[in-house]
């Protein structure tokens, strides 16, 4: 026997904000390790915002959770106990197992990864999906040129924080928009956008039109909803929009809405990238290996919001949705 792994269920379908009794904490006996299997004890698990969509029976990219299954998402661990060549006791790997302290799984469900190369988290953040999302979708969709105008919203999460400074990096001008005043100070001083919008506090359309007069050339869109209402009438001719993800939109009851002004993007002639990190997998090894080197030389600043303990991991959920993180929410499960 493998002994016991404590895995987070969903209890029942959540309806808007989620709340702590839509999950239960649930202790399962794992079998013994076959030839080719390990067992992994997680030290890191992601939350991230495109979870609370498989939550619901409208979710599409992923198929939706029955009630009493157990979460997933990205996870980085250490495995103790192996039974396959390849991935001997002591070896880090990454999994979409997360939400689950310890699990047992065969070596071809995971990914090896070089804990030399940078801190064990930093696989689920800007050298994982996070990174593969903000590169992909900023360098080989938008392609920013200098003297260009960006708007980046959700700027001081995870994918935007890194949008920011990408976009910097070519010369772009950036307006970014966050949730509070002390985020916006942190995306202009440490990230080095242009101007700030606190989304809360300050009218959009408003913002939009004094920082960028002649109209924006990008965006790049977290939020979806009225921000990217807002931002499509702000664009300039010919200008491009990366669509990466809605949040405002994922407590509703219709995330999957599109914007009401759509018909403005074919008057302008704008074109919308609708993206997902998946797109970019054959790319990966050469944008983990240029965000590595930009992080190993201190070019880009990584920021992590780290939520200790496995029982804190749906507040941790709940935190990353409702903004409470600065950079890349993880939940540290063994310290
Ligand atoms: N297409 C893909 O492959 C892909 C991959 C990864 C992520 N995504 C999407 O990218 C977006 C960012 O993901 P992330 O992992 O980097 O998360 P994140 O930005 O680190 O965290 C989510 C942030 O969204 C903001 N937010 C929450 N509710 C909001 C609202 N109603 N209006 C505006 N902002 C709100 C919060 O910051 P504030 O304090 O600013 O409100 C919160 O910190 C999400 O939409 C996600 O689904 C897409």
């Amino acid at each position: 026997m493998s002994g016991i792994a404590t895995e987070v269920t969903m209890q029942r379908r959540p309806e808007g904000a989620l709340k702590d009794d839509d999950f239960a904490f649930v202790e399962r006996s794992l079998p013994a390790i076959a030839e080719g299997e390990v067992l992994v004890e997680n030290h890191w698990m992601s939350v991230d915002p495109y979870m609370r969509l498989y939550l619901t029976e409208q979710s599409g990219a992923h198929a939706p959770l029955q009630v009493g299954e157990t979460l997933h998402g990205g996870a980085v661990g250490i495995v103790v106990e192996s039974r396959a060549k390849n991935l001997p006791v002591g070896a880090a790997v990454q999994s979409m197992l997360g939400f689950r302290d310890r699990f047992v799984a065969h070596a071809s469900e995971l990914i090896p990864v070089d804990a030399n190369l940078a801190p064990l988290q930093s696989f689920l953040g800007v050298l994982g999906l996070t990174g593969l999302t903000a590169y992909g979708g900023t360098y080989h969709l938008l392609k920013p040129q200098a003297g260009e105008t960006i708007y980046v919203n959700g700027a001081a999460g995870a994918v935007g924080s890194l949008v920011v400074q990408l976009a910097k990096r070519r010369g772009a001008t950036v307006l970014a928009s966050a949730g509070s005043d002390a985020k916006g100070a942190w995306v202009t001083d440490a990230l080095g956008a242009d101007s700030f919008i606190n989304y809360r506090s300050d009218d959009l359309s408003e913002k939009l039109a004094e920082y960028a007069p002649d109209g924006l050339n990008m965006m790049f869109d977290n939020v979806g909803g009225g921000q990217l209402e807002a931002a499509i009438e702000a664009m300039a001719p010919m200008g491009r929009i990366a669509l990466c993800g809605a949040i405002e939109l994922y407590d509703s009851d219709n995330y999957r809405r599109g914007p009401a002004n759509l018909f403005t993007t074919i008057e302008r002639n704008v074109t919308l990238f609708g993206f997902n990190a998946g797109q970019f997998r054959s790319n990966a090894p050469a944008i983990v290996a240029d965000l590595a080197g930009m992080l190993a030389r201190g070019e880009i600043v990584n920021e992590e919001t780290i939520v200790v303990g496995f029982d804190n991991c749906i507040a941790a959920f709940r935190g990353v949705l409702a903004g409470e993180n600065t950079g890349k929410m993880l939940v540290q499960i063994k310290v």
